[in-house]
């Protein structure tokens, strides 16, 4: 059985912006009132609606934008994701705050940097599966002195050419690989001894125990998840019911956990750490913190 909350809480990391109260969600948000107001759609996650959300119209158009630049970094790419000027709500421990996107990522960054720091520093390759544009492994590349080769594995072809060209501009040891989480063929020694970690991504994959068996097979070092996971969204609290919805409502994969519980119960992977619901760039829809080894 997986034991909970075993790893060190987000608390090092001090919330940026301003506390509200979960009253004031509302004005912020529509989801709130979108949630209470229709029970019935539900936003499909097919793959011709991932492909679309993502390949086609976020990182597509993050590309066209992107490519226009004369120099196309890291800071740019930055810029066209996180505005500096609007408000959004986040969550942070549980806790609502405001603040600008672009201090949210920056925060964000330093919790994913944190939590990898610890067995990043003993491996030769560190691997984000479903890395997107790629954002966070290149902050992760940029901040290392130490030459380790990064790989960002990504579904779509514009994130995967998002990240070659802020990696090559900025000069970084990253490559960039297709990867379908649903399809995961993935060949003999490319994650042996590697960190593999995920954000937001592996919630996109419909049976998650393949994918994790198929990466246990590779014998990574480490698996870092920092993912929603439904079964830790509380039924008393009212952020936590919302996000019991939210998830249903756009259709995310509630099989991570029961996966995980699964492999655990097989003696395939120990569970070492888990930190609930630490961090929501949508404060309905938190990430949880697991850090799984191989037996
Ligand atoms: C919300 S984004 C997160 C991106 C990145 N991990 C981050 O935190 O910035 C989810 C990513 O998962 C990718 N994804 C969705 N389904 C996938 C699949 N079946 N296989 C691989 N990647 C997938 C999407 O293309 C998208 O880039």
């Amino acid at each position: 059985m997986i034991s909970t909350n075993l790893g060190p809480t987000p608390s090092q990391c001090i919330p940026v912006g301003v506390e509200i109260d979960v009253n004031a969600l509302p004005e912020k948000s529509l989801w709130p009132a979108k949630l209470l107001e229709d029970s019935k759609t539900v936003f499909q996650k097919t793959k011709r609606e991932i492909i679309r959300e993502f390949n086609d119209e976020k990182w597509g158009d993050l590309l066209t934008k992107l490519s226009e630049l004369v120099s196309p970094d890291h800071d740019a790419l930055k810029q066209l994701m996180f505005s500096e000027s609007e408000e959004c709500v986040y969550s942070f421990d549980g806790r609502l705050f405001v603040s600008t996107p672009r201090l949210i990522d920056q925060l964000y960054k330093r919790l994913v940097a944190r939590e990898l720091a610890e067995t990043a520093a003993a491996a030769r390759v560190i691997i984000e599966i479903g890395s997107g544009t790629g954002n966070l492994i290149i902050h992760l590349a940029r901040q290392s002195s130490t030459g380790d080769l990064y790989k960002a594995f990504e579904l779509t072809a514009s994130g995967r050419e998002i990240t070659r060209i802020v990696a090559s501009q900025e000069r970084l040891n990253i490559e960039t690989q297709f990867l379908d989480f649903d399809q995961p063929a993935l060949t003999a020694q490319e994650f042996n001894g590697a960190i593999i970690f995920s954000s937001f991504a592996v919630v996109y994959c419909k049976q998650p125990e393949n994918l994790l068996r198929a990466i246990l097979r590779e014998k990574p070092s480490e698996i870092i998840l920092i993912e929603p996971i439904f079964q830790f969204f509380d039924s008393e609290t009212l952020t936590g019911l919302l996000a019991k919805k939210y998830f249903k409502v756009n259709d995310y994969c509630d099989q991570l956990y029961p996966a995980i519980q699964s492999l655990e119960s097989q003696g395939f992977v120990k569970c070492v750490a888990v930190n609930k619901n630490v961090f929501g760039h949508n404060p309905l829809c938190p990430v949880s913190l697991m850090r799984l080894r191989p037996v």
